[in-house]
């Protein structure tokens, strides 16, 4: 399932993003990747002990912790700490697919986790730059996204994906992962589409005793389904 959550930032949070982005120190983005991936990952990416990189990483965390939407479809366990990249001058990621098993570095002993999903935020707006496309495949075909600044895309971590060659400008982005409490895609869309659906009805017919019900299946499956 894909999940486009939009405005994650505010106008003051991904001004302040931007500016801070635009003089950071950016390395090779291969110091990050496995070694399939290595082979065709060519940007910028922060270090992961750039302490700008923690400072916009503890934004995000907040950012996505008063965000209904992304809790919803992602049902967050553990979210890796945010990394950032660049593409710019012809920069590009062929297809590959992301580790399975991250360490977060940042607690000692460094936690393992399950990449259940990925996620791109995006800081520049589509217009600012060509090509810089992220592709996903999955069983219904190729999908192509490019999203207004301050919005985010979660996919499956199990898809292969690539972004396009920047051609003009430069995409500047966030990128993590995260285990989710439920650690099946197909589970975890049917617990979205009952949420959405009982926040809907919840907005038309508020106090009908179905939404009682309704909520306590949406409980008990959630139950059923989760690891914590
Ligand atoms: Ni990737």
């Amino acid at each position: 399932m894909l999940v486009h959550v939009p405005d994650v930032l505010d106008a003051s949070e991904l001004a302040l993003c931007r500016e801070q982005l635009a003089n950071a120190e950016w390395k090779d983005g291969k110091k990050t990747a496995g070694y399939q991936s290595a082979q065709v990952k060519h940007n910028g990416q922060l270090a992961e002990d750039d302490p700008l990189a923690h400072e916009l990483g503890k934004l995000i965390l907040d950012a996505l912790a008063r965000n209904p939407t992304f809790f919803a479809a992602a049902l967050p366990r553990t979210i890796f700490p945010p990394l950032f990249n660049r593409y710019t001058g012809g920069e590009h990621f062929g297809m590959h697919v992301d580790n399975a098993i991250r360490y977060d570095r940042s607690r000692q002993p460094a936690l393992p986790m399950r990449t259940d999903l990925s996620v791109t935020l995006f800081f520049a707006d589509p217009d600012e730059y060509d090509g810089g496309e992220l592709v996903i495949e999955d069983s219904y075909g190729a999908h192509r996204v490019k999203l207004p600044a301050g919005d985010l895309i979660l996919y499956p971590g199990s898809s292969l994906h690539k972004v396009t060659p920047v051609t003009r400008g430069a995409r500047t982005a966030s990128f993590f992962w995260l285990q989710s409490l439920v650690r099946s895609d197909a589970q975890r869309r049917q617990l979205f589409e009952l949420d959405v659906a009982i926040q809907s009805l919840t907005a038309r017919v508020a106090g009908a005793p179905e939404l009682v019900s309704l909520t306590g299946v949406y409980h008990n499956l959630l139950r059923a389904w989760s690891n914590v």
